[in-house]
């Protein structure tokens, strides 16, 4: 019987701990997804300490669907001559010198029989920060929300924007 206690117990204590565990890890792939990127581009020194606009770099998000990420003539204009001896600066100066496009690690992707734009929303006044979170003080950017349905119901129903199916899937 005492056995039988300290057998139940200790699969009870390696439940819970898979249990804790497992939503953890759930948690984690579903709200704070990050990317391995070929280079570590920190948001936090140029959106944040250094107060770039957003859209300096994402130059269509008010114009388009998509935001856009930008080329490495955009980096070259500053890195030309600022850190140029960090490595990381380094690596982005020899993609550039190469003509090297850098494939970026894709976060944020919706499937593709979803519509969605930048533009209507930034037309609506959310700011990027509902969507993205604090990215200024990212110092790599995490994908903070699901981008599951019912998220885009959530606030289309709380701000009286269109909820009919054929806004999101034509
Ligand atoms: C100096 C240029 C620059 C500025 C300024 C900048 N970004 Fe970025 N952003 C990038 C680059 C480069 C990437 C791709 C690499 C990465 O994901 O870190 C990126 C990626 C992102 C992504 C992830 C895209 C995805 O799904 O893969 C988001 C979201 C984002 N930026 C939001 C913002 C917001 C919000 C601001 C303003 C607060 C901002 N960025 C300012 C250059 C910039
Ligand atoms: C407006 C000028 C400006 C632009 C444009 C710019 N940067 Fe920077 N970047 C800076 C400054 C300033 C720093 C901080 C340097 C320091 O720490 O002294 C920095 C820091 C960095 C660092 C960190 C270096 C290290 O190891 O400390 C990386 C990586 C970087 N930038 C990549 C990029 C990339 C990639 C782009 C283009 C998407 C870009 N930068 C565009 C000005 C700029
Ligand atoms: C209403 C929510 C929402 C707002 C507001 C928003 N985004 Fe996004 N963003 C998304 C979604 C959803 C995706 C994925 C889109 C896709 O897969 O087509 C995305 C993708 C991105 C990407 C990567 C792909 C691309 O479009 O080039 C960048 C960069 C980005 N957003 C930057 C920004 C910036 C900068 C702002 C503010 C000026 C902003 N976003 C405002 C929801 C939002
Ligand atoms: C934080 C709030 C918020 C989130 C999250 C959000 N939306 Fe929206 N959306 C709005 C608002 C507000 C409008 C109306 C903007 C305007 O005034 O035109 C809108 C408008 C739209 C429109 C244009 C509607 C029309 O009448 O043509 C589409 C399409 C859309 N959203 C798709 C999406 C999708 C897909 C998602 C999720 C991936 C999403 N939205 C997430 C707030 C949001
Ligand atoms: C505001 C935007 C929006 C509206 C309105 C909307 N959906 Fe969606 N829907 C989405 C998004 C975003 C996804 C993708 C979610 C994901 O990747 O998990 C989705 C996914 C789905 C899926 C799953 C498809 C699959 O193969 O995975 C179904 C089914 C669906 N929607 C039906 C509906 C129906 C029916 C309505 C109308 C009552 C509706 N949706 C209204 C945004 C919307």
């Amino acid at each position: 019987m005492y056995r039988l206690l300290l057998n139940l117990g200790i699969v009870g204590y390696f439940g819970l701990f898979l249990l804790v565990t497992g939503g953890l890890a759930a948690y984690w792939a579903i709200y704070q997804q990050t990317a391995e990127q070929p280079i570590a581009f920190p948001h936090r020194v140029h959106a944040g300490q250094l107060q770039l606009p957003c859209n300096f770099c994402h130059r269509y998000v008010e114009q388009a669907r998509q935001a856009g990420i930008p080329s490495l003539s955009r980096c070259m204009d500053c890195h030309r001559s600022i850190a140029t001896e960090r490595s990381e600066i380094k690596k982005l100066t020899r993609y550039f010198e190469a003509g090297q496009p850098v494939y970026w690690e894709r976060l944020h992707q919706l499937p593709d029989f979803i519509y969605f734009s930048h533009k209507r929303h930034i037309k609506g006044e959310i700011p990027c920060a509902a969507c993205h979170g604090e990215v200024t003080r990212m110092e790599v950017v995490r994908r903070v929300r699901s981008l599951e349905m019912g998220w885009c119901l959530a606030c289309h129903r709380e701000r009286g924007a269109a909820t009919d199916c054929t806004t999101c899937h034509k």
